[in-house]
């Protein structure tokens, strides 16, 4: 199973979101790490086919993305950078909904639905509103949000954005837990997020490659003593809180 992006480009007027990006995932953990503007969302935004492209392809097991259409969907599951949530619904409600407009049937729906939420520890505020939710719990209940279906690629958008250090562990071990199947890109600008999860890390700027493998031979390349060392090295100079 890979999901292959060749030459992908995409302009925003004269902006270069994305220059020629190239990169084959596989299956496995990939984060990916880059400073606000590097271009990640832009990357996401084209696999899932939310913002159209300029340049490239993006094959699934070597079939062009847009020619499987729904089929491609199907196995797709996204959790995008901001995602509002219906304040008024319950979590189980909100995950039902969902999953309707993925296509699951009503049963299937609701085991999965029910498994995901007990899965993230949420079982007991599974029929409380959203609403209600800190950002911990909101940011657990996207994620089921991902996995429903069973999704073969599993696209997570900064998916510890706005959580305090415990909440930030706690989605990290959820994700490594019940993404063990599938491609999943996961992008942050926050290294300790994907240091001894990420099974490879491509480092991106200015809507390029500059470096990717394993964590370690990353490591290993630079001489450095881990992953923040290596996004130093290859990123340093962008600010890293723009
Ligand atoms: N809808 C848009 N309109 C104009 N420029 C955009 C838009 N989306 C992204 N950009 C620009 O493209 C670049 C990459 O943005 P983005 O993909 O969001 O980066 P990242 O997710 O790594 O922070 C940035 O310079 C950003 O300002
Ligand atoms: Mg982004």
């Amino acid at each position: 199973m890979e999901l292959k992006l060749e030459g992908l480009e995409k302009r925003y007027g004269k902006k270069l979101a994305l220059d020629g990006f190239s990169y084959t995932f596989k299956q496995g953990i990939c984060g990916i790490l880059g400073a606000n503007g590097a271009g990640k969302t832009t990357m996401m935004n084209l696999i899932t086919d939310n913002v159209s492209r300029d340049r490239g392809q993006i094959l699934f097991d070597g079939k062009d993305v847009l020619k499987l259409g729904n089929a491609f969907r199907s196995v797709l599951g996204y959790m995008p950078q901001q995602q509002g949530l219906y304040d008024e619904m319950s979590a189980y409600s909100f995950l039902l909904y969902l999953a309707k407009l993925k296509g699951l049937q009503s049963r299937a729906a609701k085991a999965q639905a029910a498994r995901l939420l007990s899965l993230v520890n949420l079982s007991d505020a599974a029929h409380k509103k959203l609403g209600g939710f800190s950002g911990g719990m909101r940011q657990r209940v996207l994620l089921c949000q991902a996995l429903l279906g069973a999704p073969k690629v599993v696209i997570l958008d900064e998916p510890t954005a706005g959580l305090d250090p415990k909440e930030r562990v706690r989605i990290r071990s959820y994700i490594h837990e019940l993404a063990k199947e599938c491609i999943v890109l996961w992008t942050t600008h926050i290294v300790s997020d994907i240091e001894s999860i990420a099974d490879d890390v491509i480092l991106m700027k200015q809507g390029m490659l500059v470096a990717h493998g394993k964590p370690h031979e990353l490591i290993d390349r630079i001489s450095g003593r881990d992953l923040e060392d290596v996004y130093m090295h290859f990123l340093g100079e962008d600010d890293r809180d723009a």
